[in-house]
């Protein structure tokens, strides 16, 4: 298949480019090459054959001849993370929203009718928990005033009682708690009116939390598998915020990849319109004082300190149920936790 692949120099993108062309497709790299996370303004090393070009998607014209020629599009570029704070807003909804909504047009006009959209976790905000009275239940936005007095565990909203966090479906109902959460569900649904009214198919992969080799260093927008790699490396401890309870899912990159290729290889089989949506984890749950503390002890770092502070618009738990993509798309994780952290340890990250 021709693939566009927008994004393609990234990190989750430049691990999507090897395994498509490793599996036999011709694949073109759109990226803006954002000095966030490309510092040298270079592309990273590429795959021989895959064609790359330097450009922005929010570009019609840059879009439109990236489209030339192509069957499906891989759209993996974004602006990750949580940011600084609200200055930042403009360019989440820029680059995530004006850019899908530039490409969903092109395509429209070359008749270019297969999507994988890369998504996210954080669409379901705090995800879905259980109440022993009440049973399931969706908590709402955790309050400053149980943050700062170091209650970090969302209380069930109609008894106040303490919850049981559990696995977060595809049906759930979408409850973005922070910019970016907000930019990736307008691209879902910005995807999801495209299909209806071109006639497209979308896959939309919800990533959950990502990491290995090549991730970028540490940055306001980068990952905390990052941060913390990156505090190990210079001897530092990794710092924990809250009290390292929060629980996340660890995907490794070239599981992540697998997905993608397994996504796009099984659009041509569905239906004009259609919008299917996959969770994307290992499912194996950790909390984040797990992580650092396997972090450290594989980098032979300082042990983890838990600092006890919180970013308003984190959310307490995520953590998916991937049975969907296990089941349809037949993809299973090939790395696991402890694997993949003992050799990210020592892995090398990206940039600066
Ligand atoms: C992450 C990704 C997001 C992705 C989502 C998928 C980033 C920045 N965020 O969101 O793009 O869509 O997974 O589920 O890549 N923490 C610390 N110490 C630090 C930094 C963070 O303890 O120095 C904690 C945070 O308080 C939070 C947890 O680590 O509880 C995860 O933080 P982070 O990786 O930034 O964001 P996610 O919400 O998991």
């Amino acid at each position: 298949m021709d693939v566009l692949l927008t994004g393609g120099a990234g990190f989750i993108g430049s691990a999507v480019a090897r395994r498509l062309v490793g599996a036999g497709h011709r694949v073109r790299v759109l990226d803006a090459l954002l000095p966030a996370v490309h510092p040298s303004g270079r592309p990273p090393g590429l795959p021989d054959g895959v064609e790359f070009r330097h450009g922005d998607v929010r570009d019609r014209t840059t879009v439109e001849q990236a489209l030339h020629g192509m069957e499906a599009v891989c759209h993996q570029a974004a602006m990750v993370g949580l940011g600084l704070d609200l200055d930042d807003a403009p360019d989440y909804v820029g680059c995530n929203d004006l850019g899908t909504a530039v490409l969903l047009a092109a395509m429209a006009r070359a008749e270019v009718s297969q999507l994988v959209l890369a998504g996210s976790m954080v669409v379901y905000g705090e995800g879905r928990y259980t109440c022993a009275e009440h049973g399931a239940v969706a908590p709402g936005p955790r309050r400053t005033v149980d943050l700062d007095a170091g209650r970090f565990e969302p209380p069930c909203p109609r008894c106040g009682a303490p919850l049981a966090p559990d696995l977060v479906d595809e049906d759930a109902v979408l409850d973005p708690r922070n910019v970016y959460a907000a930019s990736k569900v307008a691209q879902e649904q910005l995807s999801s009116a495209w299909a209806r009214a071109a006639g497209g198919r979308v896959t939309v992969l919800r990533y959950h939390n990502v990491y290995g080799p090549g991730m970028p260093r540490d940055t306001p927008y980068a990952g905390v598998a990052s941060i913390f790699r990156s505090a190990v490396a210079r001897g530092e401890a990794p710092r924990v915020f809250e009290d390292g309870g929060q629980r996340r899912d660890f995907v490794h990159v070239a599981d992540v990849a697998e997905a993608n290729l397994a996504a796009l290889e099984a659009l041509r089989g569905r239906d004009p319109g259609s919008v299917r949506c996959y969770n994307v984890g290992s499912g194996s749950v950790h909390t984040i004082g797990e992580m650092a503390a396997a972090l450290a002890a594989a980098g032979g770092g300082r042990a983890p300190v838990v600092t006890g502070q919180y970013r308003l618009g984190d959310v307490r738990h995520i953590t998916a149920d991937s049975g969907r993509l296990r089941a349809e798309l037949a993809w299973s994780p090939s790395v696991s936790f402890a694997d993949g952290m003992a050799d990210f340890a020592h892995a090398p990250l990206r940039g600066v």
